[in-house]
């Protein structure tokens, strides 16, 4: 059995929509309407013990819910989750004490207290042998040159400083898997870097398995040797960072506006990947053919209203990579 086993995972939010018109609000206050957005659509995958996993796509593709519903913040509306023997949200205070959670984009740590002070706090929360954490926290002060601020509120800490001590924050109490969401948002180069570094060493030395969502493809390149690629709440690709290229990295999408809806819009050498009324996303692929043949194939065969080339979200990510990786 793997470390995390996650299948046909999904989460629907139900939002309220809101009514136009000027009774609309007034409308909305009397009978409540919802729309269902599926954050999380259909996730299958497994992850061994040791491994370093780049959880990546497009902003809305449902990474930060899937780290939620992992981390037992969020239930599931589908599938199944199992994390270390452990269903997250059933075993909710079990499981939290027995993993690591850094969400770059808010602290762990009380905010008016000196950074040390929040160590302290997590010792007894955790019920931590004093040996055990004074030998974590050393070793974590060591690598993540923390000693400069430990007296510090965390509310005065910068951006980089906050993030060192909630990565040692989560690590203090010896978890064997960590998450991270955006663990180097907002940082610049040289903060980027020494986080990349600690948590190579986190992993190499420690074994500790780490899952990471990012938008910097330089993160991707250094530290991950997988990368499950999600797109609209779907794996679109889980594999290595170097096979990517032959399945994304040459395609690209041409949005054809027809005068009406065409259900099946038949084109050789490209494929109809998303439909909505009369608008249709074609893929295609380089070195089969180009943009111009396209349209001048479908022009002549499908009265035609608009075009437009589009290089999806997911091929500007894995080009990114690719562009990083040989640069660095
Ligand atoms: N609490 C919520 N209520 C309603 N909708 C939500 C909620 N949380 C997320 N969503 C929606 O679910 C979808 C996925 O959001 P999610 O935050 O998981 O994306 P993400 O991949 O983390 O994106 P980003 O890269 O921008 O952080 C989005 O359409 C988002 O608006
Ligand atoms: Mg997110």
């Amino acid at each position: 059995m793997s470390l995390i086993d996650v299948e046909d995972l999904q989460k629907t939010f139900k939002i309220a929509t809101r009514q136009s018109g000027r009774l609309g609000a007034l409308k909305a206050l009397v009978s409540r309407e919802y729309r269902d957005v599926r954050a999380v659509d259909e996730v299958s995958f497994a992850l061994d013990a040791g491994e370093m996993v780049g959880y990546i796509g497009p902003n809305g593709a449902g990474k930060s819910t899937t780290i939620k519903m992992l981390t037992g913040i969020l239930v599931p509306s589908g599938g199944r989750i199992v994390v270390d023997g452990r269903v997250p949200h059933q075993q909710r205070v079990e499981h939290v004490r027995q993993i690591g959670v850094v969400f770059g984009q808010r602290t762990q740590l009380w905010w008016d207290l000196p950074t040390i002070e929040s160590f302290e706090l997590l010792r007894h929360i955790y019920r931590l042998p004093e040996a055990r954490w004074r030998a974590n926290l050393d070793a974590f002060t060591e690598l993540l040159d923390l000693a400069p601020f430990l007296e510090t509120p965390v509310r005065q800490l910068s951006l980089g400083q906050r993030m060192r001590a909630d990565l040692a924050a989560a690590l203090l109490h010896d978890p064997k898997i960590l998450f991270l969401d955006e663990p180097t948002i907002g940082l610049d180069v040289v903060a980027k870097e020494r986080i990349r570094q600690f948590l190579l060493q986190i992993n190499r030395d420690r074994g500790v398995t780490v899952i990471l969502t990012t938008h910097d493809l330089e993160d991707i390149t250094r530290l991950c040797q997988r990368v499950v690629l999600i797109d609209h709440g779907r794996v679109i690709y889980d594999g290595g960072i170097e096979q990517l290229r032959a399945r994304f990295g040459h395609s690209r999408t041409l949005v054809v506006d027809f005068e009406q809806e065409i259900r099946d819009v038949q084109v050789p050498f490209a494929a109809l990947v998303r439909r909505e009324g009369p608008r249709s996303w074609l893929r295609f692929e380089r070195d089969t053919t180009t943009a111009a043949a396209l349209i001048a194939e479908i022009s002549a065969r499908y009265p035609v209203r608009d075009l437009t080339l589009e290089e999806p979200a997911i091929e500007g990510i894995v080009r990114g990579i690719y562009e990083t990786g040989s640069a660095g």
